[in-house]
């Protein structure tokens, strides 16, 4: 980080969540991504964010491998969270903070949605807060020292 630019914060959105907005706004809410990148750019204006979408899996790989030596990375894996063996030992290395983010409280929906295969190599999850969940999960990184 130089003293010109603030720390940089990758936000990682996995497959599916590109529809945000449209797809099941009861569970989701109506915000899009585009309305959570300006919600989180300007909640944070001091923060260069990197915010990507994939619903490639080895896309998503290679943007956590970009992520080393941020301040952090925030990631909703969507439904990557629940199988995906290969997202877990992409980040399990990385010594940034990590922050699993789930806009829907997944431990009240389908029991296939509360076990987490990425969780354990993440320092916080947050669960059910909708879009407000990046923000917390922003504030946490930046508490750790990331700015
Ligand atoms: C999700 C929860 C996952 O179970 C689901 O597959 C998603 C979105 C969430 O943000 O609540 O795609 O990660």
């Amino acid at each position: 980080m130089s003293p010109e630019t603030g720390p940089t914060v990758f936000i990682l959105n996995g497959v599916n969540l590109g529809a945000l907005g449209r797809r099941r706004p009861e569970v989701y809410g109506t915000l899009t991504l585009d309305d959570i990148e300006k919600f989180l750019r300007d909640r944070f204006p001091d923060v260069d964010f990197e915010f990507r979408q994939t619903d490639y899996e080895g896309e998503m790989v290679g943007f956590i491998g970009e992520a080393a030596g941020s301040a952090g990375v925030v990631i909703n894996p969507g439904a990557w969270t629940h199988y995906s063996y290969a997202l877990h030992d992409a980040l399990e290395w990385m010594d940034m903070p990590k922050v699993e983010v789930h806009l829907s409280n997944v431990h009240a929906r389908e029991g296939w949605r509360r076990h987490s295969v990425v969780s354990p190599a993440v320092d916080a999850v947050v669960a059910g807060m909708g879009a407000d969940g990046y923000r917390a999960a922003v504030a946490y990184i930046l508490s750790r020292g990331g700015g």
